[in-house]
C-alpha cells in the first residue's frame, strides 16, 4: 500500500529525531552548554510532524479502517496497543516540556526529568515503530480488501497533500537536519 510505504519513510525521520534526542540527552547529562531552547524546537518536531500529521493518519485513517473491518483489534487488541502508545508519548513530551520550563526557571533538578522522560520517549517510539513496520502493517496489508486499501491510500494522500501545501514535510525535514547538524558539533 502506498501509505504505509510513506508512513514506513516517515518512520524513517521520527526514528533520525529520536537519534538527535539522545544526543541532546547525553550533552544534558554531561552537563554540557547547550542550547536548552532547542528543546523547544524538538517538540514542535514531535508534536507537528510525528503526531500532528504521522500519528493522526495512523489513527483517523488506517488503524480506524482495520478496527472498522475487525473489531477485535480495536476492544484491547493490539490497535488499542498502538493508541494507548501514542498517548503515553504524549505524556512523556508534556513532562519534557515541564522540565525545560523549570530548567530555563533557574532550578538544575530538572535536568533530570528531562532526561528521564525524553529517553523514555525514544525508547517507547523506537519499540512502537519496529512493532508497526513489522507487524501492524504488514497485519493491514494481509487483512484489508481492496477497495478499502484503496481508500486508506487516497485519504492518506489527500492529508500529506494538504500538508505539503502547509509546508508541514519540508518545514519539518529542515528542522530536522539543523539539529542533527548542530548536535554533531
Ligand atoms: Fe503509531
Ligand atoms: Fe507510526
Amino acid at each position: 500500500m502506498e501509505s504505509i510505504n510513506v508512513m514506513i519513510e516517515e518512520h524513517e525521520n521520527v526514528r533520525r529525531m529520536l537519534k538527535v534526542i539522545r544526543k541532546y540527552c547525553y550533552k544534558v547529562l554531561l552537563d554540557e552548554e547547550i542550547d536548552y531552547g532547542d528543546f523547544y524546537k524538538i517538540i514542535d518536531f514531535i508534536r507537528n510532524y510525528t503526531d500532528g500529521h504521522h500519528h493522526a493518519k495512523e489513527e483517523d485513517i488506517l488503524f480506524k479502517a482495520m478496527g472498522e473491518k475487525a473489531p477485535k483489534l480495536v476492544d484491547n487488541g493490539p490497535i488499542t496497543g498502538m493508541l494507548i502508545e501514542h498517548d503515553m508519548a504524549r505524556l512523556y513530551v508534556s513532562n519534557l516540556e515541564k522540565a525545560v520550563e523549570k530548567y530555563e526557571e533557574g532550578d538544575d533538578e530538572p535536568r533530570l526529568d528531562i532526561i528521564a522522560n525524553a529517553i523514555s520517549y525514544t525508547d517507547l517510539l523506537n519499540r512502537h515503530i519496529e512493532k508497526e513496520n513489522t507487524a501492524i502493517f504488514k497485519f493491514a496489508n494481509n487483512m484489508l480488501p481492496d477497495d478499502i486499501k484503496k481508500e486508506v491510500d487516497q485519504k492518506c494522500n489527500q492529508l500529506d497533500l494538504a500538508a505539503e501545501d502547509r509546508g508541514v514535510q519540508q518545514k519539518y525535514l529542515k528542522l530536522l537536519s539543523q539539529l542533527e547538524e548542530k548536535v554533531e558539533e
